[in-house]
């Protein structure tokens, strides 16, 4: 019997240009089925390459994932671990595929705290699929916005002491060169799974005035319609940047 193959994703009018996503509720979605919490998050490795592939066809340039917070090291040992088992395996298993496809994949958040193997695949596959345009992925590892608002304000304070940035010309286009998006857009939509209404430290100055979308979904089962129907609704909202409807 032929496989099922869902139809080629359409463009959408008005589609946000980058979508950020807190990926939460594999554990509980692994806990109901009486498994292991990281069993969930496995499941959920497979939701990232799903809602990746639908991003050049629909629209969306840039796709920022929050894969590992810097809150998360408070898991159990074995969790952690198994995390960052899964995250090499990621790399390994789909760096074919990511380079093939035309995506550019970077990597935020602080990477001292990481194992160095991890960072040596993280820093190879960002080499590996440098020179792809047709979408961008992020994905936050270690990652937490105001250790990344501290670590830009270091940098920082070092330039204005060592005389290459004048206080006088720190201001919000200047600032935000220093986080580890600065090549990125703000996100245009934040999207977070499994019924919990808080940004949990998620791009705290990039968010400022993004449109968000909480939803009850599992990110286990989360899936690309429904990922399509939030950028559809998305499409039709009317952002204002505080200002007034024209
Ligand atoms: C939150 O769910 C999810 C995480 C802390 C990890 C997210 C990681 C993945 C989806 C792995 C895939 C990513 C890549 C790039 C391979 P939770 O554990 O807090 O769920 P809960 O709230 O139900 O406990």
């Amino acid at each position: 019997m032929a496989l099922k193959r869902q139809a080629e994703p359409e463009p959408i009018s008005g589609c946000p240009r980058h979508v950020a996503i807190i990926m939460d509720g594999n554990g509980r979605w692994a806990t109901k089925r009486g498994r292991p919490r990281l069993f969930g998050h496995h499941a959920g490795a497979r939701r990232v390459r799903e809602v990746l592939e639908a991003c050049p066809h629909i629209g969306v340039e840039y796709l920022t994932i929050f894969a590992f917070s810097t809150e998360n090291w408070k898991r159990t040992q074995v969790e952690v671990a198994g995390l960052m088992t899964l995250f090499r395996r990621y790399i390994t298993r789909e760096t074919s595929a990511l380079v093939a496809s035309g995506v550019r994949v970077r990597f935020i958040g602080d990477r001292v705290r990481l194992e160095e193997t991890l960072t040596r695949m993280m820093t190879n596959l960002e080499n590996a699929t440098a020179h792809n345009s047709r979408v961008n992925l992020t994905i936050a590892i270690n990652y937490g916005g105001r250790d990344e608002v501290a670590r830009a304000t270091k940098r920082l304070a070092e330039d204005v002491a060592a005389g290459t940035l004048k206080p006088g010309d720190i201001n919000e286009e200047t600032l935000p060169r220093y986080l580890d998006t600065f090549v990125l857009p703000d996100p245009d939509l934040v999207i977070r799974t499994s019924g919990e209404a808080r940004i949990s430290n998620f791009l705290l100055w990039q968010s400022a005035y993004s449109e968000y979308e909480f939803v009850d979904t599992l990110w286990p089962d989360f899936t690309r319609a429904e990922f399509e129907s939030l950028c559809t609704s998305y499409g039709e909202r009317d952002r204002r940047y505080g200002g007034v409807k024209a």
